[in-house]
């Protein structure tokens, strides 16, 4: 369902055709033959978008760019974009649902990593990293997004540029959890406590609206109670820990993910370790889904505490321990004040507002879940 990646047209590009440019997105469910030469055009960047600012070079170092191939069943290729995050030199995370297209899961030789640059025109066939392997979540769910986690192994290392982010540990995440509890309200101004980037759509009504240079914006966590409330019974309390959700920092303004920022980190600043090299930033989730984007609903983000050791067991327990890494700058000191103006959801933020679910489904069963699954993909058209 919500394959929100971004498609490439590489077969119009002559001496481009190695320049990872974003053209247009889709979902995977739309009509094939939805993007095809005519209706894709090179992204034009507006300076309202989806709440964000121009990132500075070398100020989100962690950050990845990832093009996946598909074949697209008439004798060509399609190609979708995501984020992804540089845990450590030779491993990035994506979200799992980057690598499915439909049925079809992409093959290693068919992805291409870059990571340490802002302007895709710096990324090229020839500063492209291999993946030697990849891991998805061996519990993803494609119709719930639930373990939307995947791990790629790098062949060779990332350029110097691209530094790695800690992960949060559980006992940092419940910390995590409490300064949603205290920073976020519902229909006021709330603590802009959290960190998304990427290359993603700056227009939440124009899917073709990718950054070539990548952008970040400020949000706010808001507590899994009030998510599960606000998307109307769709989460129950045993998806707390996977899911992470996070909206913008007023109502006024609008900001969020959107397509194309899948997989890519959403990261907070620990109090505790604000003096450090790395300012304390921690890696809390990687951009998974919404509705639509910068709406009344949070984004939802894979909660990466909660899959640790489950990353650990699979590159090996060096990861999270690895010397603190030394960032150039704090990207939560910018000047983020106006980003969102004019696109706000307008509204207050109610429970169940908008969204006509009602709380239909409750409890959770396995029956609830493979309704909110096709309620999900009907209805709401996540993305
Ligand atoms: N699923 C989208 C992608 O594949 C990301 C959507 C995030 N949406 C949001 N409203 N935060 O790129």
């Amino acid at each position: 369902m919500c394959k929100l990646l971004f498609r490439l047209l590489f077969s119009l590009s002559i001496w481009f055709s190695f320049l990872a440019v974003p053209f247009a997105a889709a979902e995977d469910e739309l009509p094939s033959g939805q993007l095809n030469a005519s209706n894709v055009m090179l992204s034009s960047v507006t300076p309202k978008i989806i709440g964000g600012i121009d990132s500075s070079a070398n100020e989100i170092p962690w950050q990845a760019y990832l093009n996946m191939t598909f074949p697209n069943g008439n004798g060509g290729q399609s190609t979708f974009v995501c984020g992804g995050v540089v845990i450590s030199q030779d491993v990035v995370l994506t979200a799992a649902h980057c690598l499915r297209n439909g049925s079809d899961t992409v093959t290693t030789q068919n992805i291409k990593v870059w990571a340490g640059g802002v302007s895709l025109f710096s990324f090229s066939s020839f500063n492209a990293i291999d993946v030697s392997e990849f891991v998805i979540h061996p519990s993803y769910n494609s119709a719930r997004f639930a373990n939307d986690i995947a791990i790629l192994k790098l062949a060779t290392s990332l350029p110097s540029t691209a530094i790695p982010i800690k992960m949060t540990d559980s006992a940092t995440q419940n910390r995590v959890d409490n300064a949603f509890d205290l920073g976020w309200v519902a229909n006021s101004e709330r603590e802009p406590n959290l960190l998304v980037s990427g290359w993603g759509a700056t227009d939440p009504n124009n899917t073709s609206s990718g950054s070539t240079r990548l952008r970040q914006t400020v949000l706010s966590g808001v507590p899994d109670i009030a998510c599960d409330a606000q998307w109307g019974s769709n989460m129950s309390p045993l998806d707390y820990p996977i899911f992470l959700c996070a909206g913008s920092v007023s109502p006024t303004l609008g900001r969020d993910s959107c397509f194309g920022d899948s997989g890519g980190p959403l990261v907070w600043q620990d109090p505790q370790a604000s003096s450090d090299s790395d300012f304390g930033l921690r890696l809390v989730g990687l951009v998974s889904f919404g509705n639509g984007c910068a709406g009344i609903l949070p984004g939802v983000y894979t909660e990466v505490a909660n899959y640790q050791s489950w990353i650990e067991q699979e590159v090996g327990a060096a990861v999270n321990t690895q010397p603190t890494s030394i960032f150039a700058s704090n990207p939560f000191t910018r000047d983020y004040s106006n980003a969102g103006e004019g696109l706000g959801s307008g509204g207050n933020v109610t429970p169940n507002s908008g969204d006509g679910d009602g709380g239909y489904i409750g409890g959770g069963g396995m029956l609830g879940l493979l309704v909110v699954g096709y309620w999900r993909r009907r209805i709401i058209s996540i993305v």
